[in-house]
C-alpha cells in the first residue's frame, strides 16, 4: 500500500480470483474459497522493482471464469496522483499481457460466467482422471468427505479453440514461474496438458474448473522418435499442496510411456519445488516397480519385494552382467555398476539420463539405509 509515497507493491495490488456460477458456488463447502489470491511475481509486467507509482489503496482486480478463463479486469483506488505523466497506467500495462476483449463491466462478466459454466467443456483428449477429497485434512468428526473428480486433457494449438484458451491461461506462467515467459506460438511442436476439477450439478450436468497446466515441447530425436521437454508447469495457489501437481506430473509421465513415438521426458530448467515433486514421484514409481528393484537391488530390495512383478516388455536385458546397484555403492555414491543394464531400463522407463542417474543414486542411499 502507498505509505504516503504513492508507490504500491504490484504483487499485493494485483488480486486474482476464479469465479464460479451461482449454482456452482452453492455446492462449495464453507472452507473452499477460490476468491482472491495474489501472484508471486509481477516483474515481467510492472518492472523489476514490482512497484506501481501514483495511487493510494490500489486494487487491480483480475478475475477469471473458473472454467473458460474468460477475463474481467478492473482497477480501483482511493486516490490517484494528479501528475498524470508520471503515474503508471496500472490497467494499460497489464492489458498488454492478456488477450483483448476482456470484460470491464462486472454485470456482463458475471452473466458470461453463468453462460460459460454450462457451455464450457475442456478442449482436447482426456488422458488421466483421479478422485480425491477436496481438502487434505480429514474431517474432525471422522466422517468421510464426498470425493471430487479431476480430469487431465491433452491438447495442441491446432485443437479448435485451444490457441485462444492458451492465451487466457498463459498469464499464470508470468505470475508464478520465476523467469517464465510466453511461448512462441509460431513454433511447431507445443503440446499441453490441462488439469480440471469436475463437479456435477443437481441435474447431472458436469462443470469444469481450471486447476493448472503444463506445456511440453517435442523435439525431433534421431532417427524417428521425439523427446518431450516439459517446459512450464503451474498449479494455481488455491489448489497447491493437495497432490494435484503430483497427479498432473504422473499424467504427463504416463502419457509419455503410452506414446511409442516419444523416447523420453526431459524437464527444462526446473524450479526447486518442481524438482522436488519430480524426484518424489519418480522415486515412488521406481520403488513400486518390482522387477527393476529386484534386478537392481537383489532379493533384499528396498521394497522387500518377493518378486513376481511386472512382465518385461519383451526386451532381453543384459542380465548376465547384472551386479546389484547397491553392492559397489557401499560407503560412496556412484553410477550404476552395469551401464548396459541401467541404460536399457532408462530407455524403457523413458527417463532423461541425468535424472535417471540421480534417482539411482538416491535408491542406493535408501538401500544402504
Ligand atoms: N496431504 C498433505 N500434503 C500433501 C498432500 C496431501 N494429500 N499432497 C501433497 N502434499 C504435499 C507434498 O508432500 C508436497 O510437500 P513438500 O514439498 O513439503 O514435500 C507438497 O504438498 C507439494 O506436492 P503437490 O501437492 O503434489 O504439488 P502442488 O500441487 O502444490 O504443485 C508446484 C507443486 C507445481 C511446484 C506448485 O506449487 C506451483 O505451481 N508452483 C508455482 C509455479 C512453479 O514453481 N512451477 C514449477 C516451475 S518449473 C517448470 O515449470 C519446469
Amino acid at each position: 500500500m502507498a505509505g504516503g509515497d504513492w508507490t504500491t507493491d504490484s504483487n499485493e495490488a494485483l488480486t486474482l480470483s476464479l469465479v464460479r456460477a451461482q449454482e456452482d458456488k452453492k455446492a462449495l463447502r464453507s472452507d473452499e474459497s477460490f476468491e482472491q489470491f495474489h501472484p508471486t511475481f509481477t516483474y515481467p509486467i510492472y518492472g523489476e522493482e514490482e512497484k506501481i507509482y501514483g495511487y493510494e489503496d490500489l486494487v487491480i482486480d483480475l478475475r477469471f471464469a473458473s472454467g473458460s478463463l474468460a477475463q474481467f479486469l478492473s482497477v480501483s483506488y482511493a486516490k490517484k496522483l494528479d501528475a498524470s505523466s508520471t503515474v503508471d497506467n496500472a490497467e494499460g500495462i497489464l492489458s498488454e499481457f492478456i488477450p483483448p476483449g476482456y470484460d470491464t463491466d462486472e454485470a456482463m462478466f458475471l452473466s458470461r460466467v453463468e453462460e460459460d459454466a454450462i457451455s464450457f467443456k475442456p478442449i482436447g483428449r482426456l488422458v488421466h482422471s483421479y478422485k480425491r477429497s477436496p481438502r487434505i485434512h480429514a474431517l474432525p468428526d471422522g466422517t468421510s468427505e464426498e470425493t471430487i473428480e479431476y480430469e487431465v486433457y491433452h491438447a495442441t494449438l491446432d485443437d479448435p479453440g485451444f490457441r485462444e484458451y492458451h492465451r487466457r491461461m498463459q498469464i499464470f506462467i508470468l505470475l508464478y514461474i520465476e523467469a517464465g515467459s510466453y511461448i512462441n506460438e509460431e513454433e511447431e511442436g507445443w503440446e499441453f496438458v490441462v488439469l480440471y476439477e469436475k463437479r456435477k450439478r443437481a441435474n447431472g450436468t458436469p462443470t469444469y474448473h481450471f486447476v493448472g497446466y503444463s506445456s511440453l515441447y517435442n523435439f525431433y530425436c534421431f532417427p524417428e522418435r521425439v523427446r518431450l521437454r516439459l517446459s512450464q508447469f503451474v498449479i494455481l495457489p488455491p489448489y497447491q499442496r493437495q497432490g494435484h501437481g503430483s497427479e498432473l506430473y504422473k499424467a504427463i509421465y504416463n502419457y509419455v510411456l503410452s506414446c511409442p513415438a516419444v523416447s523420453e521426458l526431459t524437464v527444462e530448467d526446473p524450479a526447486e519445488a518442481f524438482e522436488d515433486l519430480r524426484d518424489r514421484n519418480d522415486l515412488r514409481m521406481l520403488l513400486a516397480h518390482e522387477q527393476f528393484i529386484r534386478e537392481g537391488f537383489g532379493d533384499s530390495g528396498v521394497t522387500g519385494s518377493q518378486g513376481g512383478g511386472r512382465v518385461s516388455k519383451g526386451k532381453s536385458r543384459a542380465r548376465t552382467q547384472v551386479v546389484p546397484l547397491g553392492s559397489k555403492g557401499k560407503g560412496k555414491m556412484g553410477p550404476p555398476v552395469d551401464r548396459a543394464w541401467a541404460e536399457n531400463w532408462r530407455k524403457d522407463l523413458k527417463i532423461a539420463s541425468r535424472q535417471f542417474h540421480r534417482l539411482v543414486e538416491m535408491l542406493i542411499l535408501l538401500h544402504l539405509d
